[in-house]
């Protein structure tokens, strides 16, 4: 039997700490820590009676995404401001505009709410780097449509002869989950002019960082993975009711068995039905180990979306797993490393090839939409080993979200291999695992 190299314990321990922790009271993504949307408001002209700003929405999120449709921007103004007009984007509703009788502005809500205009929006709507209807890719896969901006004329701010930032900046990309920071002044936004050889600033600049949390989502996982290996026929699949249970569970989406029956509400908005099964997840990524060769190994990793009528465009999945601190090639996504920030084994993040297999299609009565591809992995040979589960991945996110994993004792065994009087690498962390949660619950 192999054995486990011992540099492997240190990691192992504080990744699961990081997990338990997260489950236990709200934190950050250990594997994403700085990751953030900035909202930034840059004030670039002075009028009569208020300012012209440029607000950019930045994702720098490395695997997160604002997905359809799209992000919504709100505030409460400080004053009795007024937006006068906009491109690139457009306030919700106008509000009382009744005391402006000459020129009508835009919005006059306290509280306006923004929302991105479509990339076919008229010229004279738009504003440079506009109009991505609400879309921000992530920071790792396209920086280049990571972010958006839009340009606002305020006005009304009375007798002030200073601004004032607006208040309680609020982000739904899309739906709840983000906290946003005050908006608070920081050094102007500087940019570059005549090629690069002057440097302009800005008159002023706001900014409000905005982070996300599954816990304030009050996601219910949307995603299991489940495992095959080519030495053992048995299929692990994913733990029963990863997302739910098909009744009595109320966290469930209806769900569609292959009969074409319908289970539970007969109002059916199919926009959230899933086909009905043991998981009831919206999507599964199976992970099988295929080939053991010389001085490689080879998976097929397998994406499926269980949903009737939800597409998933711009998908990505990310999978955490030490082989892939040796040379890995993925030959139907796209593949890059992530830094890991030392604190265990390697990161890869991979989507969909353009034009090929970035849209995830949803389900219908014949078969379920999938993508997949092989992965090639060079061998390290003092780590590689098939026994003790170490070959299955330790974690694997679907568009930033976790995956619920099998437990460790229900993963295919080596044939032979499995009657090890030593516990396995599984069967420790999981003991170290329990032990932590006991013990915290107890604090
Ligand atoms: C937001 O993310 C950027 C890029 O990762 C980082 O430089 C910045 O410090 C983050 N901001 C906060 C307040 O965490
Ligand atoms: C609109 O605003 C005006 C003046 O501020 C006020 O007199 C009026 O009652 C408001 N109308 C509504 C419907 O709130
Ligand atoms: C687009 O511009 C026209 C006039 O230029 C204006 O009437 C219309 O409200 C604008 N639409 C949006 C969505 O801003
Ligand atoms: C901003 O939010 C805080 C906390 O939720 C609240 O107390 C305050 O009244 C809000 N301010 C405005 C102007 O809405
Ligand atoms: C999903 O994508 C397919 C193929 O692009 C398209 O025909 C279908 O209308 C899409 N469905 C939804 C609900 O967006």
């Amino acid at each position: 039997m192999a054995s486990i190299p011992s540099r492997v314990w240190p990691s192992a321990l504080l990744s699961i700490v990081l997990v338990a922790f997260c489950g236990l009271a709200d934190c950050f993504d250990p594997l994403d820590p700085n990751g953030n949307i900035t909202v930034t408001f840059d004030i670039h002209q002075w009028t009569t009676d208020g300012y012209v700003a440029r607000v950019t929405t930045q994702n720098y999120y490395q695997y997160r995404h604002v997905d359809k449709p799209g992000w919504k921007l709100g505030w409460t103004w400080a004053m009795n401001e007024v937006i006068w007009s906009m491109s690139g984007a457009f306030a919700t509703e106008q509000g009382n505009c009744s005391s402006f009788k000459y020129q009508v502005p835009h919005s006059c809500k306290k509280d306006p709410t923004i929302a991105d205009l479509m990339p076919g929006a008229l010229p004279q709507n738009k504003s440079e780097d506009c109009c991505r209807g609400g879309l921000l890719s992530a920071w790792a896969i396209n920086p280049a449509a990571s972010f958006s901006s839009f340009e606002i004329t305020v006005g009304n701010i009375g007798e002030n002869t200073y601004v004032q930032a607006p208040l309680n900046l609020t982000l739904m990309a899309p739906g709840p989950g983000y906290t946003c920071s005050p908006v608070l002044d920081t050094d102007p936004t500087v940019s570059s002019d005549i090629g690069g050889r002057r440097q302009v600033q800005v008159f002023r600049t706001w900014r409000s960082t905005c982070t996300y949390s599954s816990f304030l989502a009050n996601k219910t996982p949307v995603c299991c993975v489940s495992l095959s290996t080519f030495y053992n026929p048995t299929i692990t699949s994913c733990p029963k009711c990863s997302c739910g249970c098909k009744d009595a569970d109320k966290r469930t989406e209806s769900c569609i068995s292959h009969t074409g029956e319908v289970d539970r509400s007969s109002s059916l908005d199919l926009d959230d039905v899933v086909q009905c099964t043991d998981h009831m997840c919206p999507v599964q990524v199976h992970w099988h180990i295929k080939n053991n060769y010389m001085n490689q190994w080879r998976v097929k990793l397998t994406i499926s979306n269980y949903n009737y009528r939800r597409n998933f465009s711009d998908w990505n999945v990310l999978v955490q797993h030490p082989g892939f601190s040796q040379q890995a090639k993925t030959y139907s996504f796209n593949n890059k490393m992530l830094p890991t920030l030392g604190f265990g084994d390697e990161v890869a993040l991979l989507w969909g090839l353009e034009f090929y297999n970035t849209e995830l299609l949803h389900a219908d009565e014949d078969q379920l939409g999938s993508v997949n591809t092989e992965i090639l992995l060079n061998k390290d040979s003092h780590s590689f080993t098939l026994s003790n589960g170490w070959a299955f991945p330790r974690r694997i996110y679907f568009n930033g979200e976790n995956c619920e994993m099998p437990l460790p004792d229900t993963f295919p065994m080596l044939p032979n291999g499995g009657c090890s009087s030593r516990p396995s690498y599984y069967q420790i962390i999981l003991l170290i695992f329990f032990t932590f949660v006991t013990l915290a619950t107890w604090l």
